[in-house]
Order: structure tokens, then sequence, then C-alpha cells
């Protein structure tokens, strides 16, 4: 008879289960793991071994029995005829050697050959062809079901709409890992960091968030990437090995992983995937490990598989890189908001395939709970991210007289008191005349979403403010080619080509112009919906909060911050000036604004975002239209659900209100560029 568990067991079990729940949701729904891969192996570790010695604890519906995530209610659902499972993780030499003992005896075997690739860390998606043609491209979701985001995948250059090399009739299915490189990722923050916008923390949360974007044309413009390593059903098209398959699926016309060996033995392969760890950095995109299959697929049937993952193969986590280096100085970063940053600045360190000069640490709290000091060794990691973290620092390596990090009270640019709110974290400097801050706000007066100045990036910002050709945005006006062409890197052809492109600007679009001014809480969204509502400069800035707030696009927050700006003596003097150096919009013509994607939507915060405030938050949520309520109905239209989310997204889930994750929901804006 099965084993009574006893109390202390159960509520172990309870609590694991919920656990696991709760990361589940926020790797596969929310791509914000907050655990790493091997500590969420733990709990699961941990659960399925209670459950196996009592197996009265095995509750039909727990984690132990599914794949995480579930599809989202946003695109149409697929059901997937063969279950998309994962595999199950090992991290040392060792566990490979388990795994391959475990299933050479299953199958009565003294050796077995591996096919050994990379682990790509992308999204995994499916697609389906029939006669050659792409009809069908879906998430994994919970594995059994997923979304249909076919119209997105058409958008991905690497996935051939038809197959090539005479493909078969009838239906292929082909499973892969949809991904963005490196480079294209820094082009991307390169831009948003230029326009003064939140960064994608890493490729993966990129390729997730844009995935999952409403609208193709949006996602045409992220550099996603495919790469293929399955195919459903190999043998109804005889192929018989995971090498084969690899090579047909290049003929296929997909990319596929050059780095595949076939190695023999466990030994072989283990020795591979330690050269693979070695090599990974040199790779263009990312991965977290690599992946063990068993080539010959004629074993797989008696292999089979458990509920969640199949026995003919393993993965082999790499291990996250850490190192040791030394706190320089920690600097302070004024944005253009005004939101003042802190920085590490550590002694130059390699560190997973690139020189770790800074390191983030978010806040001020983030420092006191780190005790950072400068002077102090610290732990720094790389884990996917593309700017390390401090994990925590080596105590007794601390130098005598080191003394805690004092959060100034002056803003460390113009010396002005710095101003803290309650319930935020960010600390600011609202100093108008601020030099960092004027800086920052010429930064993004010229950036690409604004006037789009070309040449004009941060780099020339910097020489003008430091040779005190320009203090101010109007001053760029007065600019003149030989001053310019005198500066260091500035020829005569580049300083002329300057001088037109500012020349060009005087004539913006009025959204472009209403962007451009830095108006705290105006993004691109609700400048178009000023601009459309309003038609001209002068009816904008004599409109009072109330019409301003009548605007569609337009909530209260931004409304009062639009009425303060245009009214205070800065905002006016800076409109006037810019004026008098002759830049006037053109009136706008009706129907060129873009839509408010978030019109007249209620939506719902929940969770701690990450890389938002709630007021962040709401502003973007204003901006685009919506408005933000604070518990969920039936009338609700979207669930924004961060970290920890709560009973509001489990009634969202219970009345099928659209829920999406922080990548997703960043993903609205990331798409606007
Ligand atoms: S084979 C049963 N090969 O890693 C799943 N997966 O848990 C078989 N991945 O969900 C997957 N690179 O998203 C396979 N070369 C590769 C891979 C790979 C990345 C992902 C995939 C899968 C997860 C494994």
């Amino acid at each position: 008879m099965a084993e009574k568990a006893p109390q202390k067991i159960r509520r172990e079990a309870e609590k694991l289960r919920r656990e696991i729940v709760r990361h589940d949701r926020l790797y596969y729904e929310e791509a914000a793991p907050v655990l790493s891969d091997h500590d969420y192996d733990l709990l699961l570790a941990r659960l399925v071994e209670i459950e196996e010695r009592y197996p009265c604890l095995r509750v039909p519906d727990s984690p132990t029995r599914r794949v995480g995530g579930a599809p989202s209610d946003r695109f149409e659902t697929v059901e997937h005829a063969v279950p998309m499972l994962s595999l199950d993780n090992t991290y040392s030499a060792e566990e490979l050697g388990e795994f391959d003992r475990r299933i050479r005896k299953l199958l009565g075997r003294e050796s077995l050959d591996y096919a050994v690739e990379y682990k790509l860390d992308g999204v995994a998606v499916t697609l389906l062809y029939r006669d050659g043609a792409f009809v069908r491209g879906a998430t994994r979701g919970d594995g059994r079901r997923g979304d249909d985001i076919t119209e997105n995948l058409k958008t991905i250059r690497s996935i051939p709409l038809k197959l090539e090399g005479g493909a078969s009739s009838g239906e292929v299915e082909v499973r892969g890992e949809a991904y963005i490189a490196f480079q294209d990722l820094e082009k991307i923050n390169r831009r948003r960091e230029e326009a003064g916008e939140a960064l994608f923390a890493n490729p993966r949360n990129l390729a997730a968030g844009t995935l999952k974007l409403l609208d193709p044309r949006q996602v045409a413009k992220r550099p996603l990437r495919f790469r293929a390593y399955r195919i459903v059903d190999p043998e109804g098209i005889g192929i018989g090995t995971q090498m084969e398959t690899l090579e047909r699926l290049g003929a296929f016309g997909f990319s596929v992983d050059g780095e595949a060996r076939l190695c023999e033995g466990i030994d072989g392969a283990t020795a591979r995937c330690l050269e693979m760890q070695e090599a990974r950095y040199r790779l263009p995109f990312g991965v977290d490990g690599a992946v063990l299959k068993v080539n010959d697929f004629s074993l797989y049937g008696r292999l089979g598989a458990t509920s969640k993952s199949p026995r003919w193969g393993i993965a082999y986590k790499f291990p996250a890189e850490r190192k040791t280096t030394t706190v320089r100085a920690i600097d302070l970063q004024v944005g253009r908001t005004g939101a003042v940053t802190p920085v590490a600045n550590v002694a130059p360190v390699p560190l997973a395939g690139t020189i770790v000069r800074r390191a983030t640490l978010h806040n001020e709290e983030e420092i006191r709970r780190l005790d950072v000091r400068v002077g102090d060794t610290v732990w720094i990691e790389k884990s996917g991210d593309i700017i390390p973290r401090i994990l925590g620092v080596e105590a007794s390596a601390r130098p005598p007289g080191a003394a805690p990090f004092r959060f100034p009270e002056e803003c460390p640019v113009c010396g002005e008191p710095l101003i803290r709110t309650e319930g935020e974290v960010v600390v600011r400097c609202e100093n108008p005349a601020c030099p960092a801050l004027a800086r920052a706000r010429i930064v993004h007066y010229a950036s690409r979403n604004a006037m789009d100045i070309e040449g004009l990036g941060v780099k020339v910002v910097d020489q003008l403010v430091g040779a005190a050709l320009v203090a101010e945005i109007p001053d760029l006006y007065r600019l003149e080619k030989e001053r310019l062409a005198a500066l260091e890197r500035f020829g005569e052809k580049s300083a002329e080509n300057l001088i037109a492109a500012l020349e060009e600007s005087r004539t913006r679009s009025l959204d472009r112009f209403l962007f451009a001014l830095g108006v705290r809480h105006v993004g691109r969204t609700t400048a178009r919906a000023l601009a459309e509502h309003f038609g001209e400069l002068d009816r904008v800035l004599a409109a009072s909060e109330e019409e301003l707030a009548s605007v569609d696009a337009v909530g209260p927050v931004i409304a009062s911050s639009a009425a303060q700006f245009f009214r205070s003596a800065a905002g006016a003097r800076l409109i006037r000036r810019l004026h008098e150096e002759g830049v006037r919009p053109p009136p706008m013509e009706m129907g060129d604004a873009g839509e408010a994607p978030l019109r007249g939507k209620r939506v719902v915060l929940t969770g701690t975002l990450e890389s938002l405030t709630r007021e962040e938050a709401r502003r973007r949520i204003e901006e685009a239209g919506g408005r933000v309520v604070s518990s969920v109905s039936a009338k609700t239209d979207l669930v924004v659900a961060g970290a920890s989310p709560g009973s509001k997204l489990r009634k969202a889930e219970e009345l099928g209100v659209a829920v999406v994750d922080e990548a997703g929901f960043l993903a609205m804006w990331g798409g606007r560029e």
C-alpha cells in the first residue's frame, strides 16, 4: 500500500507546487524569470522526489505533469499534433554520464552515438509546410497548444516560405528557435538609448516580446532570425538520424547549426560539450548550453518520453560565467528626465565574450542592499544580459577604510538638490538648467523619432557642448560651418551635412516637434494624438489642461504635465527661441497620425515590472490612449502582469481578459520605432 505522507511533507509539496507554477508563469508567459534554471530544476527535482516516494501526493495538476506556459488569448490557438516538450537539464559531466547509463540500460546497449548541437537561447516555434509551402507557425505555449503567430513568422527572412530542394509533398512540420543576434540587439538598444527609451535586457526577452506583437509590420522591423533543429516525424520522409535531419533542413533552405557533431559514446559527446562551452563566446548569438540527441531515430520509440520530456535527448547547460573585479568608482548618470542612475565603473575584465567595464546598480536601494563600496571586490555575472549585474561583494577582500556609499543629496552635474518622490525608487535632478539635462535634451531633440537630425548623435552633441558652441537646443540653429569644420574629427563635408540636416529639420512635422520638446510624459503616441487633434502648434499651446485631457490618448497625468510645460517660463522660452530660429512645424494634415494602440481601452497593472515604475507604465498606457483602472472586471480590456502578479491575474484568467507580460507590454512601444 502506498505510504501516507507526513503532514510536513504534504505541506512542502504544496508549497513547491505553488512555487513552480509561479516560476513557470514567470518564465514561459512573462519572459521574466527570477530563478536561475538550476535553482528551478532543484525545486522541480525535489517535488519529483517527494511524489515518487509518496504517490498519494501526485495530484493530476502537479507541475511535474505538465510543461510550463499557456497560450495567450491574443492569438488563435493551435493544437500541436505532436506535443512540444522540453528537454531535461544537466549541469555536469557526471549527470551526462547518468543520463547515458539510464538510456543504455533501457536499450540494452554498450554505447550510443549522439548528435551534439548548440542550445540556442531563443524562443521555440513550430512551422507547418503543406506541399512545400509555409502555411502555419505557432509558439510552444503549454506544449500541447500554442499561439498561431503565422503572420509574424512570415516576416522572418530565414524562414523559407517555400521549401527548397525538391521538398516532399504532404505535410512537413519543422521546429526550431527564433532568436535575435547580439549585434542586432545592440543596434536596437543603441537607438533606444539615444531616444531615451528603456533598453531590452537580453536577446531572448526581445525575441519573445517581438513574436507576441500584434502587428506583423512592427515585427518585420525587428531583425528576428530562425534556426531549425527538428522535423516532426522525420521517418515519414525517409530520414533516419538527427545528423541527416540537419542536412535535410539545410537543403530545405533553413539555417542549421554548422557546429553540430556526431559523437561516439558519452565520453565523446561530453568532450564536445566542453569544447562548445569554451567556444560559445565566439558565436554571434546567445546559447545557454548544448543539446545531446541520440542520433539513431529507430531507438526513439523504445526510449519514449515522460510527460515533460523525451528520453532521447538531454540539455547540458553551460554555467553562467562569473568573475570578480574591483569597483573603481560608482558613477551617477543623469538622464533626459533628470533620473539619476548609479553605475559601477569596474576594472575591465573579459566576461562572456565582451570586456566588461560597467555593471548596473539600478538604484540607491540596490546599492544599499548589496552594500557595494568603492574599492570592493565584487562578483559579476552575465547570464544572457548585455550589461552584467553585481551578484555580491567579497567581504573578506574589502580594503580597510572603504566607506559605505553615500548617495549624494545634490546632482553630480549641476549641484542642485536631488528630489526623492514618495513611493518611487528613482531619484531625480529637477533643475531645468542642469547641463546634463540640457545635453540629454539636445540628444533627444535630434534623435530619430524626434527631429531626426542626421549626424547629431550623443558624441557630436558632447563635442558641441564641450566646445561651448551649443548650450541649449535653439543654439543648434546658430551653428556655422566654419566653426564646425574646425572641430576634431569634423571635416568640411560633415560640417556641411550637419548644417543641411539642421536646415531641413526647421519644417519637421508637428507631431515630431511636440515629441522633440521633451515634455515629461509626452511620448510619440501622445505627440501624434495632440498634433492630430489640434492641427497646429499655436492651438496646442493655447489649449487648457482640460482641453488637453479631452484628447483621446491623453490622460490626466500627461495633460497636467503638458499644460505645465507650455505655461512654464522655460517651456515658453524654448518654443519662442525655436520660432526665432525659424523652426516652424507646418500645420498637420489630418489623417497623417498613427493610431493609438490602446485607444479607449481599460488597462489594469498588476505585479512588479522590472524595467518601469508604475508611474511610467501608467504614462505609457495613457500615451497610447488607454486608461489605467485599479480592479479587474469583465469590462477590463487588458491586464499587464509583472512579477508576482497575485489575484488580479487569476481574476483576469477567470474572466478571459487579455493578459500581457512585461516583455509583451514593452514590445507594444518597442514596435513604434
Ligand atoms: S531539441 C523535446 N535542439 O531548448 C524538445 N532544442 O528544452 C526538443 N533548444 O524547447 C528540442 N536549441 O526551445 C533542441 N538544438 C536544439 C535546441 C533546442 C535550443 C530549445 C528548445 C527546447 C529547449 C529544450
